[in-house]
């Protein structure tokens, strides 16, 4: 079985400027674990534990919505949280730009899941990059400042990039945090 998700990966540039902000917030809230700044990546579909079989279908299914796409650009923009001010359950970065087209490539996606028996995710899409997934009790000067810091950050600019690729992910839940590892890369047509 592999627990598998369908996603993009940020060219060095846009993970070099992620992995600065993230170490200026690693450094200024050392209580939250923040993530890998090598695991950074913008997920279309979480397909959970699959076997070999599915893991095809996810991968033809991957290919067909990809051949579909036209490239398109997307910038990383702001901070943000999901979860309440109070008790935020994740930290990320915002996603910008022709995000049309990617709702549009991820809808496709999700089609072509539901064409091969994948369920489809109940939630609406909202394209984020994680850097902390929040799981212990931040005490309320940290969680004010936290928000602070947040809010200020909230037209900063840290990077444009064109996606060219879908990737096949195969995640591996380690002691040290999850391992994610590209299994194939599907290339956008248009
Ligand atoms: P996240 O970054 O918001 O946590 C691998 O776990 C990727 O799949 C992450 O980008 C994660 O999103 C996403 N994902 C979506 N739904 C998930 C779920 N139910 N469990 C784990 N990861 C999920």
């Amino acid at each position: 079985m592999t627990r598998t998700f369908l996603a993009i990966e940020l060219p060095d540039v846009a993970r070099a400027a992620l992995t600065r902000e993230r170490d200026a917030l690693a450094r200024e809230f050392p209580a939250i674990r923040w993530v890998n700044p090598a695991s950074i990546h913008l997920t279309l579909a979480f397909l959970g534990e699959i076997d070999g079989e599915a893991l095809q279908a996810a991968t033809d299914a991957a290919q067909e919505a990809a051949r579909t796409a036209r490239p398109f650009s997307l910038a990383i923009t702001g901070l943000g949280s999901f979860g309440s001010l109070r008790a935020p359950r994740v930290v990320w970065a915002g996603v910008t730009g022709e995000v049309a087209a990617l709702q549009r490539l991820q809808a496709t996606l999700v089609d072509a899941l539901a064409r091969r028996g994948f369920p489809r995710e109940e939630r609406p899409f909202s394209p984020h990059l994680t850097l902390a997934r929040v799981k212990e009790r931040l005490d309320a000067v940290t969680l004010d400042r936290l928000r602070a810091h947040i809010e200020a950050a909230a037209t900063k600019r840290y990077a444009t990039w064109r996606p060219e690729a879908l990737h096949v992910m195969k995640s591996e839940l380690l002691r040290g945090g999850a391992r994610y590892t590209s299994l194939a890369t599907e290339p956008f047509g248009g």
